[in-house]
This record gives structure tokens, C-alpha cells and sequence, in this order.
């Protein structure tokens, strides 16, 4: 009787235990079903859009994959809107260009003070020549320039994310015969690297010890880049430029601002004081080298005179 009941007992205990295990099984099957169908295709779209090697020839004669990466939109920053909230439900109805502008417009129908920032930079004014050098959002906010792969800002590996931009800039700016056929002769990329704030971003091994340093776009805006000899760039004319480095060096005033050789080497145009002074040091260097030099070949000479006579 005992024995029964506590084989009663322990038969429900094990109902329990294994009821509990049975819910938590569940529990995790359905996380797992849901974080695998993380990017929002309520119409299955994937199902062709999902296979490498869908293409189609743009209005500017440029073949554009159509293809979608699931992987990339599983961790995208648009990864819980669904293809059709900016396709509509009959995407293969709408006749869209393809190009760098049908893009960003429609990024724009979302982000419509990034988009109007944009369209008045100097690289947005060129895209409605079907320029496709300059950068439109995907070029900065995409690491291999699908419109599905765009990650925030603050992620690491964002190619916006401050530590990562001058690199980003570069995929073009460091581009010398693309850059020269826009008559853009700095070695913009360059001398940003050589220069102490290049350095001490590079140095900065920790995110927090990046944060406040300068780079590409604390000098010249990213939404709203403009060309630097126009009066509204932040790095046109010495008060403009002086304004632009008291962001973080304050006080720093016009007096300051001209002693920044921008991205070239001193010359007697661009911060004459330091062109003499590296002209005056380097001038200094050879002859204190040479009067050594001198000096030594002086004494070998007596040297050698004094050991013939003996
Ligand atoms: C049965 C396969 C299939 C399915 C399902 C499918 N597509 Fe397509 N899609 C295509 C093909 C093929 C093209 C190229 C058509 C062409 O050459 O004009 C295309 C083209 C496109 C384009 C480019 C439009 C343009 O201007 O030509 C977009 C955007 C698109 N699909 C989005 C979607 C979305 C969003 C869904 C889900 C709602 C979807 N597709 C479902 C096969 C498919
Ligand atoms: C946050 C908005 C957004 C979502 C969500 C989105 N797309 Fe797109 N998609 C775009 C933009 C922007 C373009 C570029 C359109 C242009 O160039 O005119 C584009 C272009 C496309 C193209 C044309 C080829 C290309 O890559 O430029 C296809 C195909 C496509 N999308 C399919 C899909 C599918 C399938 C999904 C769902 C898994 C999806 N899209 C989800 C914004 C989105
Ligand atoms: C030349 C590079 C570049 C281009 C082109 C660009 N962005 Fe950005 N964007 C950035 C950078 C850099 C940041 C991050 C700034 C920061 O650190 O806060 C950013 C930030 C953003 C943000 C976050 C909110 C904000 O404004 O800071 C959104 C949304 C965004 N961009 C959308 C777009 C859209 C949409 C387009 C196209 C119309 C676009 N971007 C074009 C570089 C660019
Ligand atoms: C249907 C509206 C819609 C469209 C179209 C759209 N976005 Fe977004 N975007 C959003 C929303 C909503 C978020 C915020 C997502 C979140 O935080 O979960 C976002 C977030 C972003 C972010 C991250 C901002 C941050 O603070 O880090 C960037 C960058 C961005 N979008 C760029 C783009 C680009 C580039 C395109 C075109 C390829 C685009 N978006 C098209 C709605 C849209
Ligand atoms: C996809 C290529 C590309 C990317 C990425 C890019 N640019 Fe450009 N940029 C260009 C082209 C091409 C021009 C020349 C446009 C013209 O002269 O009409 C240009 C022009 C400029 C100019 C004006 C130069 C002048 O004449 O004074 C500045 C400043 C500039 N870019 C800064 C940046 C910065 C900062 C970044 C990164 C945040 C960046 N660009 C990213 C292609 C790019
Ligand atoms: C976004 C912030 C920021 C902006 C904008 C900025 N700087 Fe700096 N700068 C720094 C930081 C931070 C350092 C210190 C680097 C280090 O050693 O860690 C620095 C260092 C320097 C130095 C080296 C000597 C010193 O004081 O440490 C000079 C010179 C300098 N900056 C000049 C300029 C000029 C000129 C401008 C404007 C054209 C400018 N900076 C704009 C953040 C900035
Ligand atoms: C500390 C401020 C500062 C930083 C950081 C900076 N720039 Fe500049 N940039 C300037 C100034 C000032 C000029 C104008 C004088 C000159 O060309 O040297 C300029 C000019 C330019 C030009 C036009 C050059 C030409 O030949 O017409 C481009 C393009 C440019 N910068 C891109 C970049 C890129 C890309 C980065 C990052 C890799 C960057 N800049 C970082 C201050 C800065």
C-alpha cells in the first residue's frame, strides 16, 4: 500500500518533470524557429530572390544582381520590416531605374531629412546625372553596397561607424585615377593617416578612446559633404575652419586654423611659416651633418699626414 503510493507518488513527479521539459523544449524550439526566420518574407520571396545569380540590365545598361541575401538581412538593421512595406505586395508591377538615385529615393521615403542632406551633397547633386562614382547611402551604410545589408551606426563593424569611416571614404577618395579625373589631386586618405589625428584613431585600440577623435566627417559632414572651396563647407575659408576645429579644441581661434596644413605639404602658399621652418631645419640638418663630416675627414687627413712623417 505504502509502496504503491509512493510509486503514485513519484509517477507524478515524473509526469511533471517530464511536462516541464517538454514546455521548455518547445520554448526553445519556437526562439530557434523564430531567430531562423528573423528577416520579415511574409510572401516567401526568398524563394527565387534567395538563389546567386538572379540578374536583370538596369535603365543605364549596368546588369544589377537580384539577388538577396538571407544571411545579410537576418542581422540588417531592417531585419523586422517585411520586403513588401518598401517593395508593395506587387514589387514585380512597379518599374523601378535601379540606379544609385532610384535608391536613395527610395531610402528617402523613410529617411527624408537624411535623404534631402544628401541630394544637396556634393555627392547627391551628381546622381541625378546617373553619375554612379560618388557615394549614396549604400556606399557608406552597406559593406558590399546592397540596399539589404545596411547596419546600424553603432555597430562595429558599420562602415559609418566612426572608427571605420576614413576606410569607407577611401574606397573612392584613395582611388587616384578616379579622384583625378575629378580634378581632386590630395592624397586625401593619406596624409589623414599620416596626420596626429589619423594616428591617434588608429591608436586608439578601445572604443571609447576613439570616440573623440577626428576624423573624415568631423571635418566635413557626412550627409551634407560639400565641395571645399564652397562657402558653406565647414572647411572653406579660416573662420569656417576655425569653428570646425573648436569642436574639440576649444578656443582654438583663427590662429590655430592657419597653422593646419589641410592635406597637402607646406608650401610658400599653404602655411609658408612651416614650409621655411621644415626649409630652415632641413637646410640646418645638412650642415651640421657636413661640418661633422668635415670635421672627421680633417682628422683622418692629419692623422694620416702625422703617421707618413713619423
Ligand atoms: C517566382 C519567383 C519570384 C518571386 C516569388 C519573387 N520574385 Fe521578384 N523578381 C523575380 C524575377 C525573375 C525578377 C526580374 C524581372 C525582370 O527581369 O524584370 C524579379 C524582380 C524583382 C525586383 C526588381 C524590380 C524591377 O524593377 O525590375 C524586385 C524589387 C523584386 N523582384 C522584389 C520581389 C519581392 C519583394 C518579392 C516578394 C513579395 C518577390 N520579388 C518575389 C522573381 C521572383
Ligand atoms: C528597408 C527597405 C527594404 C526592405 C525591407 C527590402 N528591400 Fe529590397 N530594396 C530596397 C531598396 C532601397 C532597393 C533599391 C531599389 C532601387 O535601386 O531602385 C531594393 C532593391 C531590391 C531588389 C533589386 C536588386 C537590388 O538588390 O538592388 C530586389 C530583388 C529586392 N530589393 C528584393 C527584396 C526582398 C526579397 C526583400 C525581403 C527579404 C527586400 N527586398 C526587402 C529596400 C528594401
Ligand atoms: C558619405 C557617406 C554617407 C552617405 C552617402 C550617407 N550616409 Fe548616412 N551616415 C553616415 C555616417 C558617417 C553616419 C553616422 C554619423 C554618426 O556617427 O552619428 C550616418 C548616419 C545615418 C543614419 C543614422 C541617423 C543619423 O542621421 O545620424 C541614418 C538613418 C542614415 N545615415 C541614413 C542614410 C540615408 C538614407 C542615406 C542616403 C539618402 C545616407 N545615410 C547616406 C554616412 C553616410
Ligand atoms: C520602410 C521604411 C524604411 C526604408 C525604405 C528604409 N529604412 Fe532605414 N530604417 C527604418 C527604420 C524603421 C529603422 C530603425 C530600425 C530599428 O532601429 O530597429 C531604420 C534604420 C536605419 C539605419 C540605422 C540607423 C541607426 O541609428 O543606426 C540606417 C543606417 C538606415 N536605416 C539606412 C537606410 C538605407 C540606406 C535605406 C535604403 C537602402 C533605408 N534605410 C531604407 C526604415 C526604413
Ligand atoms: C562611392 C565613392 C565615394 C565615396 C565612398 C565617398 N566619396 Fe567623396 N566624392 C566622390 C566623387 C566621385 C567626388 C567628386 C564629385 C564631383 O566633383 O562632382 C567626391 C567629392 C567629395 C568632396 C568634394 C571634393 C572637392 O572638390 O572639394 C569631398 C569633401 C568628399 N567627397 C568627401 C568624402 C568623405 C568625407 C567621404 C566619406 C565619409 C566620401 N567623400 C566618400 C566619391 C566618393
Ligand atoms: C572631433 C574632434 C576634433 C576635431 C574636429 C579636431 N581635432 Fe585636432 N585633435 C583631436 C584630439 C582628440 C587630439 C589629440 C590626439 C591624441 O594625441 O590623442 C587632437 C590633436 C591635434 C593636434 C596635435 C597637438 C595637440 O594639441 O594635441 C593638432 C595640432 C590638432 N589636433 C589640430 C587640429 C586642427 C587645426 C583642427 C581643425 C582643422 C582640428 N584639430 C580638429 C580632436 C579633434
Ligand atoms: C582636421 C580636419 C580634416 C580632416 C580630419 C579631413 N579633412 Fe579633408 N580637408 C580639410 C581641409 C581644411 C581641406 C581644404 C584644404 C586642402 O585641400 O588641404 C580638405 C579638403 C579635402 C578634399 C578636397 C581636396 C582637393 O584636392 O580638392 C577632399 C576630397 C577631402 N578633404 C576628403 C577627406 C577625407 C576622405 C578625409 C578622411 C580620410 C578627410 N578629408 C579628413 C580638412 C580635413
Amino acid at each position: 500500500m505504502n509502496k504503491n503510493a509512493s510509486g503514485k507518488a513519484w509517477g507524478k513527479g515524473h509526469w511533471l518533470l517530464a511536462s516541464v521539459t517538454l514546455l521548455l523544449l518547445l520554448g526553445v524550439a519556437l526562439l530557434l524557429g523564430a531567430s531562423s526566420a528573423q528577416a520579415l518574407d511574409e510572401n516567401n520571396c526568398l524563394s527565387c530572390h534567395g538563389t546567386p545569380g538572379l540578374t536583370k540590365t538596369n535603365g543605364n545598361g549596368d546588369v544589377i544582381s537580384l539577388f538577396v541575401d538571407e544571411k545579410k538581412v537576418n542581422t540588417a538593421a531592417h531585419r523586422y520590416i517585411d520586403c513588401t512595406t518598401c517593395h508593395t505586395a506587387e514589387p514585380h508591377k512597379v518599374e523601378t531605374a535601379l540606379t544609385k538615385l532610384s535608391l536613395a529615393q527610395k531610402c528617402g521615403s523613410c529617411h527624408e531629412y537624411q535623404y534631402r542632406l544628401h541630394l544637396d551633397s556634393v555627392h547627391g547633386r551628381q546622381l541625378v546625372y546617373g553619375n554612379s562614382d560618388v557615394a549614396t547611402c549604400v556606399d557608406c551604410h552597406s559593406s558590399d553596397g546592397s540596399p539589404h545589408s545596411v547596419i546600424r551606426v553603432l555597430e562595429y563593424a558599420a562602415p559609418a561607424y566612426k572608427k571605420n569611416i576614413a576606410q569607407t571614404c577611401a574606397r573612392c577618395h584613395g582611388d587616384e585615377g578616379l579622384m583625378a579625373s575629378y580634378g581632386i589631386v590630395d592624397k586625401v586618405y593619406e596624409s589623414y593617416m599620416r596626420s596626429f589625428h589619423g594616428k591617434a584613431m588608429q591608436l586608439g585600440a578601445y572604443e571609447i578612446s576613439q570616440l573623440d577623435k577626428a576624423t573624415c566627417a568631423n571635418c566635413h559632414g557626412y550627409h551634407d559633404i560639400k565641395p571645399a572651396s564652397d562657402p558653406a563647407s565647414p572647411v572653406a575659408g579660416l573662420e569656417n575652419l576655425a569653428a570646425t576645429c573648436e569642436q574639440c579644441h576649444t578656443g582654438a581661434g583663427v590662429k590655430f586654423a592657419s597653422g593646419f596644413l589641410g592635406h597637402r605639404e607646406a608650401s610658400t602658399d599653404n602655411v609658408p611659416v612651416a614650409y621655411y621652418t621644415e626649409i630652415f631645419f632641413s637646410s640646418f640638418l645638412v650642415i651640421v651633418i657636413g661640418f661633422g663630416a668635415l670635421i672627421v675627414l680633417l682628422a683622418i687627413v692629419r692623422y694620416s699626414l702625422n703617421r707618413w712623417r713619423e
